[in-house]
């Protein structure tokens, strides 16, 4: 017995400096310590020894285990101390390594422009208003007083969402003049920018989608010099001073008269170049005196009340201010393009 207690020692001591992981060494202390252990059988078999040997077994037995008890004790360190070493070598921070660049985005161009028109609004005593972009026919059409066979109606033309034409993605952003009459009342200031829908090819200059800023101010005494004098203002801070300006008759369903406002090319000066066309004008918005029935379609007295309406495209004045030839990049989100700005 004495014999198999120093083999055991042996044994467990060898193990217990061979192990790698905690996992190991917990292994190796069951299989020799544990309930089932090598140690422990043997010590089990201590009734078959004589009274004399039984004390002396006994007291080496303890011996035996209290040496393999501090030898994994030992090797548990050890082992902890490999384990943070590796850890510790895993996890270094090299603090010589450069710095990761974040790349912060900014305005997209069209926005840049829209901010700077708001501000000019606001200035002017305007309120900002929003709308749908999901709008009623009656809304588009019927209360601009735009006719029943007016073709801008047409299926081929715009995006309706039912079969019957009540529904359709807004054309324009003229239904906001009736919205914001009806909610509001009259005297009123408002300006609201959005997205309008065209069932119109992509091209350079031509998107399904585009942005509209519509204006309306109603009041009593407003009149066309109101309109034109407004407008210049505006122009004049978006352009400069010395931008030149003209109004052209033209036919809107829910102004009379009607006009829409050019500006001189500020490319050519007006002599005609690929910007202008070769018009010398370049086309920016469309106007006119609110029809005294669009008036009426929302509660207001034409007799006491007169008003003026306008829309910008959006697009088109991002395009002139930043020089931008082709539509499709505003949308496309190039960022080679975005980056321009
Ligand atoms: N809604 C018109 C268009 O889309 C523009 C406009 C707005 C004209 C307001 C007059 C008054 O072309």
């Amino acid at each position: 017995m004495k014999e198999q207690l120093q083999a055991i020692r042996q044994q467990a001591l060898s193990a217990v400096t061979g192990t790698q992981s905690t996992a190991d060494l917990e292994t190796v202390r069951v299989q020799y310590l544990g309930k089932k252990g090598e140690l422990t059988s043997l010590l089990k078999q201590m009734g078959k020894l004589t009274p004399e040997e039984r004390p002396v077994m006994g007291q080496l037995a303890n011996e035996v285990r209290a040496e393999v008890e501090s030898a994994i004790e030992a090797q548990s360190a050890v082992l902890a101390g490999k384990a943070l070493t590796e850890k510790l070598e895993a996890e270094t921070l090299d603090v010589s390594i450069p710095g990761k660049v974040l790349h912060v985005g900014h305005k997209h161009p069209m926005y840049t422009v829209l901010d700077e028109i708001k501000e000019i609004f606001i200035n002017m005593g305007f309120e900002i208003m929003d709308g749908p972009e999901i709008e009623q026919e009656a809304y588009n059409f019927t209360k601009l007083n735009t006719p029943a066979d007016h073709p801008a109606r047409e299926w081929s033309d715009t995006f309706y969402l039912d079969s019957e034409s009540k529904t359709l993605l807004r054309t324009q952003t003229s239904p906001m003049q009736i919205r914001a009459m009806e909610t509001y009342g009259v005297p009123i200031r408002m300006i609201s920018p959005g997205r309008v829908y065209r069932k119109d090819e992509v091209d350079a200059t031509h998107s399904p989608m585009f942005h509209q800023i519509e204006g309306l101010v109603v009041d009593k005494g407003i009149t066309m010099a109101d309109l034109k004098g407004t407008l210049n203002a505006v122009i004049r801070e978006i352009y400069g001073l010395g931008t030149v300006t003209r109004f052209r008759p033209h036919h809107f369903p829910f102004t009379e008269p009607s006009c829409e406002m050019d500006i001189q090319c500020h490319k050519c000066g007006g002599v005609g170049c690929p910007t202008c066309k070769g018009e010398g004008w370049i086309e920016v918005l469309g106007a006119g005196m609110v029809h005294p029935k669009v008036l009426r379609n929302c509660g207001v007295d034409p007799d006491v009340y007169s008003g003026f309406a306008f829309g910008f495209g959006l697009e088109r004045l991002a395009m002139g201010q930043f020089k931008i030839s082709d539509l499709r990049l505003i949308f496309e989100n190039d960022i080679r393009f975005l980056e321009q700005f």
